[in-house]
């Protein structure tokens, strides 16, 4: 029996290359090799305000850009979390079980609050705890996911360790499936942050609906770190993200990369990145505008019933086991 693989991203602002290449192009390649289930997790977008009709409409195209970034809806499952209410019963259960000293040690929940842990929601603290449902749900052996979830994945161990110790054995207890190139895209304009959705600085990310002029102005602004030459080097990080981007989009090995711009300074390996980004994102956004939304639509039906089948027995067992029922 093939290994069950899970992951997810929330229906908001828009996805740009560090989501391709720390998440979405895994998962691809990955497909056909695990019995794959893709979410969108539009519970957990409701954290902060949504407009709803907005958040509707995003909850469709992030389904379009799963398409068009290959994910096969013949081969892999993918849904919306709202379609499949066991995603919130589990949580419930699951916010039973972990502890506040737990969810306060999370980094992203103090990132999103802003310190102003007072005034955010409920539901924003809690976040990595439905996550951790989405994942035990479906008795998932591996999550590939960026970096920045590494934590949240530490914390649904520990919570389906525990369970299993207290009620008995319930939930495969997931490991962590991140790849280290591509696992953390950084900002092209503060190589310290990552790229990032809500970045400010509307040069620091590289969204997959920029047109080619947008591309190639993103990539001709990035900042290069001091030195000239075009190297992997852990030390000068603008260059090394510069670099990982263009090998991972191409597929070329990291001494083919290098060999290639050997002499060949920042004026000549910009346009060369900015035309990789531009063919690159050509096609993905001729596919993005193949699918049309009643076809989306059969396709989230289709993959909502078949999730609800797969939960439908944890559930049971969990609130079994929980002396619930
Ligand atoms: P988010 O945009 O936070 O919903 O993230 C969706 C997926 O993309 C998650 O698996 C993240 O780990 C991944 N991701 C987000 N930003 C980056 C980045 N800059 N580099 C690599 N992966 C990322
Ligand atoms: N928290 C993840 C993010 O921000 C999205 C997510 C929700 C997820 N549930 C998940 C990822 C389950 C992997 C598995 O990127």
């Amino acid at each position: 029996m093939k290994k069950r693989i899970f992951s997810g991203a929330q229906p908001t602002g828009e996805l740009h290359l560090g989501n391709y290449l720390g998440a979405t192009k895994n998962w691809v390649e990955l497909q056909n090799d695990y019995d794959s289930m893709f979410c969108i997790v539009d519970l957990h977008a409701i954290t902060v305000p949504q407009d709803p009709l907005v958040l509707r409409r995003k909850t469709l195209d992030l389904a379009r850009i799963y398409l068009a970034a290959g994910i096969d809806p013949d081969v892999s499952t993918v849904f919306v979390q709202s379609a499949v209410p066991a995603h919130a019963e589990l949580a419930w259960a699951l916010n039973c079980i972990a502890k506040m000293g737990e969810l306060q040690r999370m980094t992203q929940f103090k990132d999103k609050s802003g310190g102003k842990s007072e005034s955010a929601s409920v539901g924003l603290f809690t976040y990595p705890v439905l996550m951790a449902a989405d994942i035990l749900l479906y008795q998932t052996d591996l999550v590939p996911v960026g970096q920045d979830q590494k934590q949240h994945l530490e914390l649904t161990r520990d919570i389906a360790e525990r369970f299993n110790r207290d009620y008995g054995e319930t939930f495969v207890v997931p490991d962590p499936y991140i790849l280290k190139a591509g696992a953390k895209i950084l900002s092209l304009k503060d190589p310290s942050k990552k790229m990032s959705k809500s970045d400010p600085n509307e040069n620091a990310t590289i969204f997959l609906m920029d047109d080619p002029d947008t591309v190639m102005r993103k990539v001709r602004k990035a900042v290069t770190d001091s030195g000239t030459t075009v190297e992997f080097d852990e030390n000068r990080p603008a260059i090394n993200n510069l670099l990982t981007i263009y090998r991972m989009l191409t597929g070329k090995s990291e001494e083919d990369c290098v060999t290639e711009f050997e002499g060949r300074g920042y004026g000549e390996f910009k346009p060369a990145l900015g035309e990789t980004v531009v063919e690159f994102l050509r096609p993905f956004q001729e596919r993005y505008k193949q699918f049309d939304d009643e076809e989306l639509k059969n396709i989230l039906k289709a993959g909502a019933e078949k999730a609800r089948e797969l939960a439908r027995t944890t559930i049971d067992n969990t609130y079994k086991n929980l002396g619930l029922r």
